[in-house]
This record gives C-alpha cells, sequence and structure tokens, in this order.
C-alpha cells in the first residue's frame, strides 16, 4: 500500500476492534498514525495502537503540547493521504458535521484536505435518530468522502440491526477503493448485477458436474462496486475461499444449477444498469438425473450429457440499448482473438482475459491478472495481483465509461433498434 493513513477512532465499543485494523494495514505496507478521540481511550489502549502502528499514538492531552513545532492537529492533517474514522460515534459524526474543532481528532478531521473513509458504528435506533441521519447527510455532502455504512449483526447492545463496524477485511478492501478513487465514490448511482462462482449440475443427490471456481473473482468484483457506491446483487453458486465478511454488505442470492443462475439473473435484469458475468458456469450437465442416490454400477456409461443454456448470450438478447455487459474469459495462452471472439458472440461490452493453466495463477486465493478488453481490440493490462486489487482496477477503467453509458444510451457499434449483438 506504501501510503499515510491516519486512523482516527471515536469513542464507541467497536473501538476494540481497531488494533486488528491497524496491524492488517501495516502488514500491507501502509505508514499508520492513531489519533484518539477523549472517549476512545477508554475502550481502546493506546499502547496496542502505538505498538502495532510503530508510531506514537496521538491522544487528546498532546494537542496543545508546547513541545510540538505545530499544532498537532494541523501536522496530521497535512501528513495524512487519507484519514480513516472508524468507529465514527454519532457525537463525533454531530461534531464534524457542525463544523465543531473542539477535539484533537475533530480538528485534525476538520482541517485535513485528504480523502476521508468514514465508517460510523452505534445502535440502531441511535443510528435511526433522524439527527444523527441528519448529520450523515450533511457529512456525505462532503468532497471526497468515502462512506461505509454500517454492517447488520449482533450489536453490543444485545439487539441485532444495523449499526455493527464492518468487519476488518471489508474496512481493509474499503481503504484500497478509497485510495484508489481518492475518496470518491465513482460508481454511486449505478446497479449493478454480478454473478460468481461456479455452477454444480446433480446427476443424482451425491454426484454433480462442476469446476474448481472458487468464486472470489466475482464476489471481490461485486464488494469493490458496493464499495465504490454501486447497488450491487449478486447471484453465486457455491462458494469457497471467499471470506464471508465479503459478502455481509450484499444483497446476495444463493443459487446451485445454471438452470437457477440464469432465473435470477433474468429477474434482476430489468432493474440494473450493468452486469459483470464473472460465473463460471458449468458446460455440461448430465443428460439423465435420478432423484435417489444412483447405485455405482446401475450409473450410465458413457453418461450422456447436455449443454447448458450460454447465460450470457440469454441475458444479451433481453437487454436494453442502455444497459451494459461485462465477460470474463478464462484462456489457456491468454489467446486474445478467443476472448475477443466470445466478447462478440455473447454480447459483452468487455471482456476480461483472465491467463489459466499458469502456475500460481488463477483459482482461489491465488492471484489473478491479464487484460481488459474492449470491441475495437482496445486493451487494458492488469498486472498480476490479488483479486480484490485487480476487481479495482478493473472499476478504475470502466467508471468513467459506465457513467457516459447511462447519459448517452447508446452502446458502441449499435445502431437504433439493433439487438444487443456485435
Ligand atoms: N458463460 C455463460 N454461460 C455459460 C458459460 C459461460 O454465461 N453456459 C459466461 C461466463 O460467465 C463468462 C463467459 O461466458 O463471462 C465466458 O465463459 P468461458 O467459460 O470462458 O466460455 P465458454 O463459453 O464456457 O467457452 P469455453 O469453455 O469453451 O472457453
Amino acid at each position: 500500500m506504501g501510503r499515510r493513513i491516519l486512523v482516527a477512532v471515536c469513542g464507541s465499543i467497536a473501538a476494540v476492534k481497531l488494533p486488528r485494523l491497524v496491524s492488517s494495514l501495516v502488514q500491507h505496507g501502509a505508514q499508520v498514525r492513531c489519533v484518539l478521540s477523549p472517549r476512545a481511550e477508554q475502550f481502546v489502549s493506546p499502547l496496542a495502537l502505538a505498538s502495532l502502528s510503530r508510531q506514537p499514538c496521538h491522544l487528546e492531552a498532546h494537542q496543545w503540547d508546547p513541545c510540538q513545532p505545530r499544532p498537532l492537529h494541523i501536522a496530521l492533517a497535512e501528513w495524512a493521504e487519507l484519514v480513516v474514522v472508524a468507529p465514527l460515534s454519532a457525537a463525533t459524526l454531530g461534531r464534524l458535521a457542525h463544523g465543531l474543532a473542539d477535539t484533537l481528532l475533530s480538528s485534525t478531521i476538520l482541517a485535513t484536505q485528504a480523502p476521508l473513509l468514514v465508517a460510523p458504528a452505534m445502535n440502531t435506533a441511535m443510528w435511526d435518530a433522524p439527527p444523527v441521519q441528519g448529520n450523515w447527510q450533511a457529512l456525505c455532502h462532503w468532497p471526497r468522502l468515502f462512506p461505509m455504512v454500517p454492517a447488520r449483526g449482533l450489536l453490543a447492545c444485545d439487539s441485532r440491526g444495523m449499526g455493527r463496524l464492518p468487519d476488518t477485511e471489508v474496512l481493509l478492501q474499503g481503504v484500497r477503493a478509497a485510495l484508489a478513487t481518492e475518496g470518491v465514490a465513482d460508481l454511486k448511482g449505478l446497479r449493478i448485477l454480478c454473478s460468481a462462482g461456479p455452477t454444480r449440475e446433480f446427476l443424482d443427490p451425491v454426484r454433480c458436474l462442476t469446476n474448481p471456481s472458487s468464486g472470489r473473482m466475482g464476489v471481490a468484483m461485486a464488494l469493490m462496486a458496493c464499495l465504490r457506491g454501486a447497488a450491487v446483487q449478486l447471484v453465486h453458486g457455491p462458494l469457497s475461499n471467499v471470506p464471508a465478511s465479503w459478502l455481509e454488505p450484499l444483497d446476495t442470492c444463493p443459487v446451485t444449477s445454471a438452470a437457477e443462475m440464469g432465473v435470477a439473473l433474468a429477474q434482476r435484469l430489468p432493474h440494473v444498469h450493468g452486469v459483470v458475468m464473472a460465473a463460471a458456469v458449468a458446460d455440461h450437465a448430465p443428460g439423465v438425473t435420478h432423484a435417489v442416490k444412483w447405485p455405482k454400477e446401475a450409473l450410465p456409461n458413457p453418461l450422456p450429457l447436455q449443454d447448458t443454456p450460454d447465460l450470457a448470450a440469454d441475458l444479451a438478447s433481453r437487454m436494453r440499448r442502455d444497459q451494459w455487459m461485462l465477460g470474463f474469459a478464462a484462456e489457456h495462452g491468454l489467446d486474445r482473438a478467443r476472448a475477443l471472439e466470445k466478447l462478440r458472440r455473447k454480447g459483452f461490452d468487455w471482456i476480461v482475459l483472465n491467463p489459466v493453466g499458469i502456475a500460481g495463477r488463477g483459482f482461489g486465493n491465488r492471484p489473478n491478472g491479464g487484460s481488459l478488453l474492449w470491441a475495437d481490440g482496445r486493451a487494458w493490462e492488469l498486472a498480476s495481483q490479488d483479486k480484490a486489487t485487480m476487481a479495482g482496477a478493473i472499476w478504475s477503467a470502466l467508471a468513467g465509461e459506465l457513467h457516459q453509458f447511462q447519459r448517452s444510451a447508446t452502446r458502441p457499434g449499435l445502431t437504433e433498434g439493433s439487438p444487443h449483438t456485435y
């Protein structure tokens, strides 16, 4: 990461989770400093944060220390390339919304020109209270403000609802997204439908045809779009090697077979601006199926197979002119011509060409890479990187174009009334 990140911790019980975030940021190469609100000092140990960040932890009592050459809040505000306010308490939210520079933490945030990632955490009723919501709306109008809405779940007050600090892994991805976009939620206003994971085509209750896709790339695409402000729906097959917390902010629909995935995607299609087809749909399904387990000796050999429906091509035939679709192609030897042929045949606007069969890359929790291709043959190289970072790079390459799509309602290569194919 290699960037200067100021972590501003407010007085909420969720502050006890911050040492993990600080440790993760440092492990990813960030330079981290911490500043605590007076109340936060009671929830989390400054010594723990100082030890994990390898920097002194800045407390309320230090603000006007006569040994400081410059006012501390100005020095910190200017040092930071990103300020992460987590957890943001209702009290500090109110201070910020009303410009009250009455603590070291709030004066630092008010003084900074750096992008701000803000992650509120509080009891659900407090979060829903009209003054708190009013303050939140006011804060969301700040330029370079990257909001992370609270997660749902069990709260420290024993109730269930919205108000949890997002999991450390999700906060970490939020930090990456905020750094990549300079704090601008650049997919805000877009509704995106993503597919991810393999499908399973059952022969009988204990045997199926499938593939080793983990679903990690598709879920990363969905998560990064959501963190960058899009409203995302994710239709996914059985996932493996995907952190459960990545699914928390998403509206998910688990399915099993290609046919189920096709129905779920087609139902959602009319309500979205665009589709990401990252699912590794099984190419074949057994031509015969059995409701109960087939004895081994009775299994048909050879097994008759039937093709599964081509979900992308089917979606393309139903799409409006102002909708877009991004596909993925896994190809041996990074065969660009074959990927472009798939783009045209299936009606994608762009396709990500992924390598298969390269040691250390590909399935699961391994780096990915390749190229993002346009129909006219333009390419954007994607270095070998972890899948969340690669998802961020793909969104960065496309964000401007996606908004333009909605405005112009035209698709490259299409004339008035033509179907969604090239
Ligand atoms: N895809 C789909 N429906 C299928 C198969 C694939 O919608 N039945 C989509 C995938 O989600 C991906 C794209 O088509 O976005 C390319 O998938 P890929 O597996 O590379 O291509 P296939 O059409 O399956 O061709 P092949 O396996 O021969 O390369």
